[in-house]
């Protein structure tokens, strides 16, 4: 079976970390190139973890650093959440990889003209790199197989009452992207927020591997639920769709991402009724098998070093 080509663009982030342990892993999955954003915390901070990540696992997969800001709004980050560092409670090996001189949204579209077939996209923070991809390299589309997103809200947020993060912090860059045409997986808060983690399974996560003992480590100081009572794997969902989409319920739904209001900008605007009269944009995962999540991701962090 020939592996899927993917690109990730992500913001580590703990949860970023097990989602790019999962695309690293995962037998069907081909990571090309792995870009960062300004999000849970600031993009110098998301480029050295996920470079820390990388050597930890001694992979040398691309990375490319990508926008320091979302494109019009000062940064708000989720330090609250991951920790000052964005990935608090491990120490990571010292190593002298830095991320080369060429910016993600640049990176991506070489990765796509490279590829001989379309690229899937995953992204697990805010959308700015994806925004500039498109206003820079319009033509990317056709490139481009389909874009999973980690982000948004059919129901309520986490950020603010109406908002996720991932859109919240960047409205205007995710408004570009559901204007875009491309073909769109979202992965929101209704099905990230139960796509919880057991206190069995995470106790036991310290003697699975070195992988696991590090997440543990991690989760000690992560913030979307606790080790005692389960935690969310938002990030995880859009690599869990990538490898097993029969676990997820999908409507096609018009979404439009607020960028106005006083209270509900970020609000991803999912019309489930079909109210406004619009085409959908989106696919948007309503339901997940959560005992069969947790299966895959117990047999597939298991398969890490
Ligand atoms: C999203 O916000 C971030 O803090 C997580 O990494 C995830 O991408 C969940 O709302
Ligand atoms: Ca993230």
């Amino acid at each position: 079976m020939s592996r899927l080509p993917i690109i990730l663009d992500t913001d580590p982030g703990i949860d970023d970390a097990v989602a790019l342990a999962a695309a690293l892993f995962s037998p069907a999955l081909d990571l090309q190139l792995i870009t960062t954003v300004a999000g849970n915390v600031s993009v110098e901070k998301t480029t050295r973890n996920a470079l820390q990540l990388l050597h930890f696992w001694q992979q040398d997969v691309p990375l490319a650093q990508g926008a320091a800001t979302p494109l019009v709004r000062p940064l708000r980050d989720a330090a609250c959440v991951h920790g000052e560092s964005g990935m608090e409670g491990y120490n990571f090996v010292a190593h002298d990889r830095l991320a080369p001189d060429i910016p993600a949204f640049q990176a991506i579209y070489n990765c796509l003209l490279a590829s001989e077939t379309p690229v899937t996209l995953v992204t697990i923070g805010p959308l700015t790199n994806i925004a500039l991809l498109l206003t820079h390299y319009p033509d990317c589309v056709t490139r481009i197989k389909r874009l999973v997103m980690m982000g948004g809200s059919a129901g309520r947020g986490n950020f603010t009452p109406n908002a996720e993060f991932n859109i919240a912090i960047d409205p205007e860059a995710a408004a570009r992207v559901f204007q875009s045409g491309l073909e769109i997986i979202m992965c929101g808060l209704d099905v990230t927020n139960k796509a919880m983690l057991t206190p069995e399974y995470l106790a036991a996560l310290p003697t699975l591997n070195r992988t696991g003992a590090m997440l543990h480590a991690l989760f000690s100081h992560y913030r979307s639920g606790s080790l005692s009572t389960g935690l969310r794997m938002h990030d995880l969902c859009a690599i869990a769709w990538l490898v097993k989409p029969e676990m997820f319920t999908l409507k096609p739904c018009f979404v439009a991402v607020e960028t106005q209001g006083e209270y509900t900008s970020g609000a991803t605007v999912v019309d489930l009724e079909g109210r406004l009269n619009q085409p959908a944009n989106a696919q948007v995962a309503l339901e997940i098998d959560v005992p069969a999540f947790q299966q895959w991701v117990a047999q597939t962090l298991a398969l890490a070093p």
